[in-house]
């Protein structure tokens, strides 16, 4: 285990088995049909890879990139685009991947956005959710864990853009981010 994580909090076994059921679930959701998966990079990369994988539909891929607005410190709900969908999303059945949901925001914001390229349907699977975060009142259509308040890092995650390449999902000390 890294030094700075106090815990894991879902090893790669654990985490396989979870993408295996969320692949299964959309799998059986979309028979029939072609969806485009949305991964909003970075943190999507690794969790995106692995469902596609487990999902046994034909599909195509595009990606965005947001950051918030401000300094960070506390979000604003303001979301800036820095990097655009690529194909258009006119009556697709869109798929939006995110490794983490939490005050919404950003969701918020992307499902507005693309709900507005008129999607034939939008639904958003999401590796972890923090649902007592939540600032604006967004769901996702498929969780993967729902967690509690804690800073996870690790398969795709990140702290300060580190911690990304761990295989398995982790708690970080909190000296580390405090
Ligand atoms: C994370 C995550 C979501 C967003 C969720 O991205 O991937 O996009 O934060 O937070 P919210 O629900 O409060 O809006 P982050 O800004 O950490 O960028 P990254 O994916 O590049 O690490």
């Amino acid at each position: 285990m890294h030094k700075d994580v106090e815990r894991i909090f879902a090893s790669e076994e654990e985490i396989a088995a979870v993408v295996r059921k969320l692949g299964a679930e959309i799998t059986r959701d979309y028979a029939g049909k072609t969806p485009v998966f949305v991964g909003i990079l970075k943190g999507c990369f690794i969790f995106m890879a692995d469902l596609i994988r487990a999902s046994q539909v034909p599909c195509t891929l595009d990606f965005m990139s947001v950051s918030s607005y401000g300094d960070g410190a506390v979000s604003t709900g303001a979301v800036k685009i820095e990097k655009d969908l690529s194909v258009n999303i006119e009556g697709r059945d869109v798929i939006i991947v995110e490794d983490i949901l939490d005050s919404g925001n950003t969701l918020n914001y992307l499902v507005k956005y693309m709900g507005e390229r008129k999607p034939a349907s939008i639904r958003i699977v999401t590796l972890m959710d923090k649902p007592e975060r939540r600032a604006v009142p967004i769901t996702a259509d498929y969780v993967g864990f729902s967690i509690p308040d804690a800073f996870v890092v690790g398969y795709g995650l990140d702290y300060q853009q580190r911690y990304r390449n761990l295989p398995y999902i982790g708690i970080l000390k909190p000296e580390i981010y405090s």
